[in-house]
C-alpha cells in the first residue's frame, strides 16, 4: 500500500473548494501542464492517491480519447491504461487501425478513487463534485491538443465531455469504457461490448480522416 501523504491545511483548504482551475497554468505545453498536474490540489482526491496520472500521447493527435480515472494499476504507475481495462482498450484500438502511439489518451478525472478493504484498493467512481473540480485540466489538455474527435470511454466521460460549451471543431463519439467487456457477465455480451468498442473506434478514426 503506498505511504499516505501529509496533508497541510492550505491543501485541506483548497481541496475543499473542489476546483483545480487555481492549479492549471495558462499554457498550452503537455509537459507544462504534465508537471503543474503533480501539485493538484483541486479535491480531496489527491490524498489518498499514490499521484496525479496525466494524460499520454502527441500533441499532434487529431483524436482523444477519455477514461474515467486511473485504477489501481495506473495509480501506482503513473500511466494511463495500463491495467486490465487497457489491454481491452490496445486490443480495440489495434484491430480499429489505430494504435496508441497515434491517438491522446486521458482520464476526465486525474486521481485514483478507492475503498480500502484489508489490503485491496477497490475502485470507486468518481462524485459529480469530483468530476467537475477536475474539468479545467481535461479542458487544458483539449486547449492544448484540439483535436478533431473526442472519444468518451463510457458515461463520466461523456459527462464530463458534455458540459463544454465549446469543444472547437471536434465531434464526440460515444462508446462504453473498456472495463464495461471485462464485467459483463457472460462470454456472449463481453463478446459483443468489445466488437461495440472496435466498430466506435473505427468510426472515430473515420471521422478524425474525415476533418471532424
Ligand atoms: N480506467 C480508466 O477509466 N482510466 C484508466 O486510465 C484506467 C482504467
Amino acid at each position: 500500500m503506498p505511504a499516505r501523504r501529509r496533508v497541510s491545511k492550505n491543501d485541506l483548504r483548497a481541496a475543499e473548494r473542489y476546483d483545480a482551475a487555481p492549479f492549471v497554468p495558462a499554457s498550452r505545453s503537455l509537459a507544462t501542464l504534465r508537471a503543474a498536474s503533480r501539485g493538484c490540489r483541486g479535491c480531496p482526491l489527491f490524498i489518498p492517491a499514490t499521484q496525479t496520472v496525466f494524460g499520454e500521447g502527441p500533441k499532434t493527435a487529431t483524436i482523444v480519447l477519455v477514461g474515467e480515472e486511473p485504477g489501481d494499476v495506473e495509480d501506482r504507475k503513473d500511466a494511463v491504461f495500463v491495467g486490465p481495462a487497457g489491454r481491452v482498450l490496445d486490443e480495440a484500438l489495434e484491430k480499429a487501425g489505430l494504435g496508441r502511439p497515434a491517438v491522446y489518451l486521458t482520464n476526465a478525472v486525474k486521481h485514483f478513487k478507492f475503498e480500502e478493504r484489508g489490503k485491496r484498493r477497490l475502485h470507486k467512481k468518481p462524485g459529480a463534485r469530483e468530476i467537475e473540480a477536475c474539468r479545467p485540466w481535461l479542458g487544458a489538455e483539449l486547449d492544448a491538443i484540439r483535436p478533431t474527435v473526442v472519444v468518451c470511454l463510457g458515461a463520466t466521460a461523456a459527462n464530463s465531455i458534455g458540459r463544454f460549451a465549446d469543444l472547437g471543431r471536434a465531434g464526440v463519439v460515444r462508446t462504453i469504457h473498456p472495463s464495461a467487456a471485462l464485467r459483463a457477465p457472460e462470454r456472449k455480451q463481453r463478446h459483443s461490448l468489445r466488437a461495440r468498442l472496435v466498430r466506435d473506434l473505427r468510426r472515430a478514426k473515420r471521422l478524425a480522416e474525415a476533418g471532424g
